[in-house]
């Protein structure tokens, strides 16, 4: 018998100030259910810890512009949320909130800890003050003109359109959100934690649990960015009325930081759950027993919260505290997931709502497309086509087919039970060893966050199961062979359970479904497999587990996000320029004659061109996305008089056209094959 592993599981706590959407089930949640599922079923000892995020700026701003409470608006998302979690089969042990008591005590215990070990800094600096309102502005509530550029919708301290970073008190025309009114610039002081001193620790532990446990490359990227640009103080305290109120004398107006309590939610929420089942030492079990693995799910997003900063408050504790959290062991953060071929965006009302979804479609389809499509290594998309497409082609025609069509045989021909099995063939043999690897094979890939090839592979042995089927062609058999039959019926339900099984992580309801016509309960994963049900046992009636989606319910929905294009784009500030500007620029098709690698550059392509009268050299900077001999002899579209600059050292004598691919990838602008080489595009 393998020794149970102990595990603990959180997934990010998502703000009670707006709905769930599907970019965050796949960023985050679905990842960690269908993690938490496989394990439950293997028998470990996990906890799978989930909750709302009730402090910070983003919720005083919706509640600000609904003219509510706070309080009201968290209660609304974190019952909305918490019940659209459900509907979706999130197995969550809890789901807790930022709000509750256990949680602020939590993060005052910290906070007091770090406090009296004389770890944090006090400092003072000036920021934007609302006179009017008598408080003190969070960044995102000051609006005011970029230094640099002028765009007038910067932020205090970054203009979103130059992207620099500027001190706020060089923002021009600054204007308050809440009031309208010019802010002053007024002293405050605050807490900072010290991040820089646990840089050197904090890039061993990531070493160290990369080597162990093979950390995602995207993930690893993130830190390293941090930690070149070399990690610095941060402030852990807020001039703001909601939130945890600073833990000291004379800090009236002061909460934590919405990300240093945040963070601790996972821990006070295990202690709810412990004091809930009675076992208010629960908690200790999972955060600081030695035993345990911690896997943290988060999206893109969340990884310096989760890589740097709560493990450094871990340290941090742990050095001067007898009781020991672990770390975590892994953070496997997607990436993001796109709708349509373009970001999420609640202000834009870009995005499906969950419930509604769900109101209409089936949660575990649902889940299968999202499972297909994760934003694993880069990020991808949910298209609806696709979604009916792999509801239709796959669910309903691959794995209900076969669950029906082996069914529905054995209740006419075998009275409903299990048939016998006899003389194996060679096919017989290679169905009952697929059975027999496919546990192990799904385990592995899930076990190292492959889920999305899980979720491919898991379909494979449906497919694998429907070929057995129609190569075995038992309506034939049941005239000719009748034991030959049996034999093939028997291993068809055998295949049965065995799907039901690993798929139980990714389509749960369904999961179910096809347990209950078996007249079976789950087994452990590793019992699954061959000869799990024994002759005669009995079976119940199917049904159907996928009714097909009507090709007119997807135009529906596409055609109600072409108004929501319509209705709520806003396009980026962009400035006008005159046709005579234009004119400056001329745009020529050319001829690729050659390309080749740059030696040491290794985003760069350098292209030797005809552009119609003479050979040129171009750099661009597509090599990552191109292998130089796709494009030779390409036509493609240069900017021809631009003034020629040099790129890692080598001249570019003119401007490759490019645009980025709804995969993320730049690819070359190609004119239509006909165009004369030299012409103007205008
Ligand atoms: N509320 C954050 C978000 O939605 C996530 C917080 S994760 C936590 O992006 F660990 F800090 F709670
Ligand atoms: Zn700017």
């Amino acid at each position: 018998m393998p020794t149970k592993e102990k595990i603990l599981v959180t997934a990010a706590l998502p703000y009670a100030n707006g709905n769930i959407h599907l970019g965050h089930l796949a960023g985050a949640y679905l990842p960690a259910d269908v993690y938490v599922r496989y394990h439950r079923l293997k028998g470990n000892d996990i906890v799978f810890i989930c909750g709302s995020d009730e402090h910070g700026v983003p919720i005083t701003i919706t509640a600000d512009k609904e003219g509510l409470k706070p309080k009201d608006i968290i209660d609304r998302f974190h019952t909305r949320n918490k019940e659209a979690f459900e509907k979706f089969g999130m197995s969550f042990d809890i789901y807790s909130r930022t709000s509750q008591l256990i949680h602020h005590e939590t993060a005052k215990e910290f906070f007091l800890d770090f406090f009296n070990r004389g770890l944090l800094n006090e400092h003072k600096s000036r920021q934007f003050y609302d006179e009017k309102a008598q408080m003190f502005l969070p960044d995102r509530y000051v609006e005011g003109t970029c230094p640099k550029c002028g765009y007038d919708q910067a932020r205090s301290d970054e203009c979103e359109n130059c992207g620099s970073l500027y001190d706020p008190s060089d923002l021009q025309k600054p204007v308050s959100k809440i009031t309208g009114m010019a802010p002053v610039l007024k002293e405050t002081s605050h807490w900072y934690f010290p991040l820089g001193d646990f840089q050197e620790k904090l890039v061993s532990y990531i070493d160290e649990m990369n080597v162990k446990y093979g950390w995602k490359d995207n993930v690893l990227q993130y830190c390293s960015g941090w930690f070149k640009d070399g990690l610095k103080e941060r402030a852990v305290t807020r001039d703001l009325d909601w939130g945890i109120p600073v833990p000291l004398e004379n800090a009236q107006g002061k909460v934590l930081y919405v990300w240093f309590e945040a963070v601790l939610g996972y821990i006070s929420a295990t202690k709810e759950l412990g004091i809930s089942r009675n076992q208010p030492d629960l908690w200790k079990q999972y955060w600081q027993g030695d035993d345990t693995k911690y896997v943290a799910f988060i999206g893109k997003d969340n990884v310096v919260f989760h890589c740097v900063v709560f493990p450094a408050m871990l340290m941090a504790w742990n050095e001067g505290n007898a009781g020991k959290y672990i770390l975590p062991q892994n953070v496997p953060a997607n990436e993001f997931l796109n709708y349509e071929g373009l970001k999420f965006s609640k202000s834009r009302g870009w995005g499906i709502d969950l419930q509604d979804f769900l109101g209409k479609y089936n949660a575990d389809s649902l889940r299968y497309t999202l499972a297909l499509n994760l934003p694993e290594l880069r990020d991808t998309d949910f298209y609806w086509k696709d979604f009916q497409a792999r509801h239709n082609n796959e669910l309903a025609d691959i794995l209900g087919n076969f669950i029906n069509r082996t069914l529905t045989f054995v209740g006419k021909h075998f009275e409903n039970k299990v048939p016998p099995i006899y003389q194996l063939e060679e096919r017989d043999k290679g169905m009952l060893e697929l059975l027999e690897r496919y546990p192990e094979k799904i385990a592995s890939l899930i076990e190292s966050y492959k889920i999305k090839e899980a979720s491919l592979e898991t379909m494979n042995l449906a497919r694998a199961a429907n070929k057995y089927f129609n190569d075995s062609e038992p309506w034939r058999t049941i005239r000719s062979d009748r034991e030959k039959c049996a034999s093939t019926l028997n291993i068809c339900v055998q295949t049965i359970y065995t799907l039901a099984e690993l798929f139980q992580p990714f389509i749960p309801f369904t999961s179910e479904k096809i347990f209950r016509m078996l007249n079976v309960s789950p087994t452990d994963w590793d019992n699954c497999g061959r000869y799990t049900l024994n002759e005669g046992h009995l079976l119940n009636k199917p049904e159907i587990l996928f009714v097909k989606i009507e090709d007119s319910a997807i135009d529906s929905e596409l055609d109600s996000i072409k108004d929501a294009t319509k209705r709520g784009e806003k396009e980026p500030a962009e400035e006008t320029i005159t046709i005579e500007d234009f004119d400056k620029i001329r745009l020529r098709v050319v001829e690729v004659i050659s390309a080749e690698n740059i030696k040491g550059a290794d985003k760069l392509l350098k292209l030797r061109i005809f552009d119609g009268y003479r050979e040129r050299q171009i750099v661009a900077g597509i090599a990552k996305f191109y292998d130089p001999e796709q494009l030779k002899g390409k036509k493609v579209i240069i900017v021809s008089n631009l003034k020629p600059a040099k790129l890692r050292g080598i001249e570019s004598q003119g401007m490759l056209l490019a645009a980025e691919t709804i995969d993320g990838e730049l690819k070359v602008v190609h004119p239509d094959d006909n165009s004369k080489i030299g012409s103007r595009v205008k």
